[in-house]
C-alpha cells in the first residue's frame, strides 16, 4: 500500500486551468469573499458571551490573540494558494506535501468545518430572524422555529435560507459574488455606524476591572473567538475561479483577515467601553449596547446589518464547501457523480446542492451548541496540517514557483502548528471523543472506498 503517494504539483495547475468552472473573481471580490465568511455570528453574537463569562473588558485581547494564530495560518496557505491554486484548498496542499491518507484526513476535517459552521451560523440566521419578526409583532409558532430539543419541531427558518442560497449558488458564483459584496457593504456599514456612535459614549470606568478574569480569561475567550475568524481559509477554495489567483489569493486571503482583526478588536473594545460587560450576555450585544446609550434607531439598522452579514457568512461556508467536496471527487476520493458542473451555470451544483441538505437538515432538527464546538476542532486540525504540509513543501520541492512566500516560514509555519494545537487542546473532552469518531470514519471511508478509487493510484 502507499498511503502517502503525492500529487505533483504541475498536474495540479493543469488540473485548475481546465477545471470548467468560469474564472471571473478578482482581487476585490477575494477580500470581499473573505469578510463576507469571516464577519457574522462571532462578532455579532459571540461577544458579549465572551466579555460576560470569560475575559471581561480583556475580550479585545482575546480577539487580537486569536487573530495572530490566524495571521500565522494565513501567512501559510497564502505562500500554498499562490502556488496551487485549486478548488480543494488545504485538502489539495496536502495532497502534493505530506500525501493522501493525510491530505484525506484534512480534507475530511474541513468538510467538518464548513458543514457544521453553515448548520451553526444557519441555527443562528434564523434565531435573529425570529428576533426581527417579533420585533415587528409577528409571533412566528414555536413548533416551526426550534429544534425538537428545545421543545420545536424544526427550525424551518435556518432551513429556508440555506435553500435560498444553494439555489442562489447554483445560478453561479458570479451573481453569487454580487450579492456577497452587497452583503458585505451592509455588514461593514451595521459595523460602522456602530462604531461613529457608540466611540464618542465610551466610559474608561467600564474598562475597569480590564482583565476580571485574568489572562486564564483572555486565553478562554480566544477560544470563542476563534469562530469569529472561521471562514478566512474558504477565499482558498475560489482558486479556480480567480482570473489571476497566484497574484490575487494571497491579497484576499491577508487582507480579508487584517480588515477582521482590526474590526473585532475595535467593536470588542468598543462594545466594552459603552456597556459594563456584565449586561453583554445577551444574543444581540452589538445591537443591545445602542439601544443601551440611546440609539434606538441605529440599534434597529445594526440588527439588520447583522442579518445580511450572517447570510453572507452562510453564502461564502456553503460555496466552500461545496469547492472541497469537487476537489476531492474529482481525485476519485469520494463519489464522482457528485461533482458534476452544471452544463449551463458552470458551476458544481450536486454537492451544492447535498452540502445544503445536509447542513439544513443539522440547522433544522440539532441543537447549535453541539455542532458549534466541533467547528473549532475540525477547523484547528486542517489548519495544523496544512501549516506543516507549507514547511515540508519549501524543503521538498523549493524550486517550484511560489508568487507570494511566507516571511519567516521557519519560524511562522511551528508557530502555526503549535498554537493550533494549544487550542485544540484546551477544547473540551467530549469534543475530542466526537472528533475521534469523526477521524475514524474518515479513515474508514479512506481505506473502504477512496484508496481503491484514487485517480492517483490508477496512474489517471
Ligand atoms: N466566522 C464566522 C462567523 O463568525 C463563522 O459567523
Amino acid at each position: 500500500m502507499n498511503l502517502f503517494r503525492t500529487k505533483s504539483i504541475a498536474t495540479l495547475q493543469a488540473m485548475a486551468k481546465d477545471s470548467g468552472l468560469k474564472k471571473t473573481l478578482t482581487a476585490f471580490d477575494l477580500v470581499c469573499l473573505g469578510i463576507g465568511c469571516v464577519i457574522g455570528t462571532g462578532i455579532f453574537v459571540l461577544t458579549g458571551v465572551a466579555a460576560a463569562e470569560y475575559a471581561g473588558p480583556g475580550v479585545a485581547l482575546s480577539f487580537l490573540l486569536s487573530g495572530i494564530v490566524c495571521a500565522f495560518v494565513a501567512l501559510a496557505y497564502a505562500e500554498f494558494a499562490s502556488m496551487i491554486p485549486s478548488a480543494g484548498s488545504a485538502y489539495t496542499y496536502t495532497y502534493t506535501a505530506l500525501g493522501e491518507m493525510i491530505a484525506f484526513i484534512c480534507g475530511w476535517n474541513l468538510i467538518l468545518e464548513y458543514m457544521l459552521a453553515t448548520s451553526a451560523v444557519a441555527s443562528g440566521w434564523g434565531g435573529y430572524m425570529t428576533g426581527l419578526f417579533k420585533a415587528g409583532g409577528i409571533h412566528l409558532p414555536e413548533a416551526l422555529t426550534l429544534v425538537p430539543a428545545e421543545g420545536g419541531i424544526m427550525n424551518l427558518p435556518a432551513m429556508l435560507i440555506l435553500v435560498f442560497l444553494a439555489f442562489l449558488l447554483v445560478r453561479g458564483t458570479h451573481e453569487s459574488a454580487t450579492v456577497t459584496r452587497l452583503l458585505v457593504f451592509v455588514k461593514l456599514a451595521a459595523i460602522f455606524i456602530f462604531l461613529v456612535l457608540a466611540v464618542p459614549n465610551i466610559e474608561p470606568t467600564n474598562w475597569e476591572p480590564f482583565l476580571p478574569f485574568g489572562w486564564e480569561g483572555v486565553s478562554a475567550g480566544a477560544a470563542i473567538a476563534f469562530f469569529a475568524f472561521i471562514g478566512f481559509d474558504a477565499v482558498a477554495t475560489s482558486a479556480e475561479e480567480c482570473k489571476n489567483p497566484g497574484r490575487d489569493l494571497p491579497i484576499g486571503i491577508v487582507g480579508s483577515l487584517a480588515v477582521c482583526t482590526v474590526l473585532y478588536v475595535a467593536v470588542s473594545a468598543t462594545l466594552t467601553g459603552v456597556v459594563p460587560y456584565t449586561l453583554l450576555d445577551n444574543a444581540e450585544p452589538v445591537a443591545f449596547a445602542l439601544r443601551h446609550i440611546g440609539y434606538n434607531i441605529g440599534s434597529a439598522l445594526v440588527a439588520v446589518g447583522a442579518i445580511a452579514g450572517i447570510t453572507s457568512v452562510l453564502l461564502v461556508l456553503l460555496y466552500g464547501m461545496a469547492r472541497i467536496v469537487f476537489a476531492m471527487s474529482r481525485d476519485g476520493m469520494l463519489p464522482p457523480g457528485i461533482c458534476k458542473v452544471h452544463s449551463k451555470y458552470k458551476t458544481p451544483y450536486l454537492v451544492t446542492i447535498i452540502g445544503a441538505t445536509i447542513a439544513g437538515i443539522g440547522a433544522g432538527f440539532f441543537p447549535i451548541g453541539l455542532i458549534a464546538e466541533m467547528v473549532n476542532i475540525g477547523t484547528l486540525a486542517a489548519f495544523f496540517i496544512a501549516s506543516i504540509g507549507v514547511l515540508v513543501l519549501r524543503f521538498t520541492q523549493p524550486n517550484i514557483e511560489r508568487k507570494f512566500r511566507c516571511p519567516a516560514l521557519i519560524i511562522v509555519a511551528p508557530l502555526a502548528a503549535l498554537s493550533c494545537a494549544y487550542l485544540m487542546y484546551n477544547l473540551p473532552y467530549d469534543t475530542w471523543v466526537r472528533f475521534g469518531i469523526w477521524t475514524a470514519l474518515g479513515f474508514a471511508t479512506y481505506f473502504l472506498y477512496s484508496y481503491r478509487h484514487s485517480k492517483l493510484g490508477k496512474g489517471e
